[in-house]
């Protein structure tokens, strides 16, 4: 535990500069998101220990399916070795994983890891680990409207009955809380089509460390920033203090 009073329940990272280390140090890009993989292992630990109870990373978007054949593919044998070697260590730690995005695009072995680390770590009761992949927050939007315009359609539900729960309780996030506090690395201050109705409320920090350059150090001053703050859902500061 960090002794950090209020502490971000559910904190989501955009994992951002893989590319820009590899290039700094004349290296392929596919070095960065190896040792990005590392720094993964090393949040995840910090995470963990710090009591935070979900942890969701931007791992793959929709949108890098555009890439390079050969990043692509180093990408996604990175994934599943992260998913093979962790998988012990999330049973010993208790961790639950969870994934999010549309995994029919994924590689036949990769589904496969992730459906089973998934199924054999889904009655672990300590951190829940989120996983983000193929995933695109406009996206997902769109697979909520489809499942509740089927349910419409079926006439098993009414235009008055679609509110925003309803709308939550049809995203990929369903079962999770929204999140508390949202990392992103390299110093582009953007969200990237990721978790977009979920971070109505979520507060931002953004670093210009690269992240393979991220630290526990700094995840843990990313936490006591976000304990400073006052969130106010548009309420004034007095109504938040109960002053008024
Ligand atoms: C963004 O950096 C990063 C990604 C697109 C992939 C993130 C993947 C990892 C950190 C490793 C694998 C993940 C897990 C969960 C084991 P970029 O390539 O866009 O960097 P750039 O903007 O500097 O080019």
């Amino acid at each position: 535990m960090t002794g950090i009073k209020n502490l971000p329940g559910h904190v989501a990272i955009i994992m951002d500069g893989n590319g820009r280390w590899a290039k700094e140090k004349d290296l392929p890009r596919v070095e960065g998101h190896r040792k990005g993989s590392e720094v993964v292992r090393e949040i995840v630990e910090a995470s963990r220990k710090s009591g935070i109870k979900v942890l969701t990373l931007y791992a793959f978007s929709e949108e890098n399916w555009n890439r390079p054949k050969a990043e692509v593919g180093a990408l996604m044998s990175l994934l599943a070795e992260f998913l093979r070697t962790e998988l012990p260590k999330m049973m010993d730690e208790h961790i639950r994983l969870c994934a999010v995005g549309r995994f029919s695009q994924l590689p036949d072995i990769v589904r496969e890891v992730l459906l089973e680390a998934i199924r054999i770590t889904k009655d672990n009761k300590g951190m829940t680990l989120v996983i983000a992949l193929s995933y695109s927050g406009r996206g997902e939007i769109v697979d909520a409207v489809k499942e509740i315009v089927e349910l419409a359609v079926e006439k098993k539900v009414t235009p008055e009955q679609i509110d925003e729960d309803m709308i939550a309780r049809h995203l990929y996030t369903k079962s999770l809380p929204d999140p508390d506090l949202l990392i992103r690395t390299s110093g582009e201050k953007r969200i990237s089509n990721f978790l977009l109705y979920q971070a109505a409320y979520t507060e931002l920090f953004f670093t210009k460390t690269l992240w393979p350059d991220f630290t526990q150090e700094e995840f843990l001053s990313a936490l006591q920033d976000y304990s400073r703050r006052e969130r106010r859902y548009g309420m004034t500061s007095e109504q938040v203090l109960g002053e008024d």
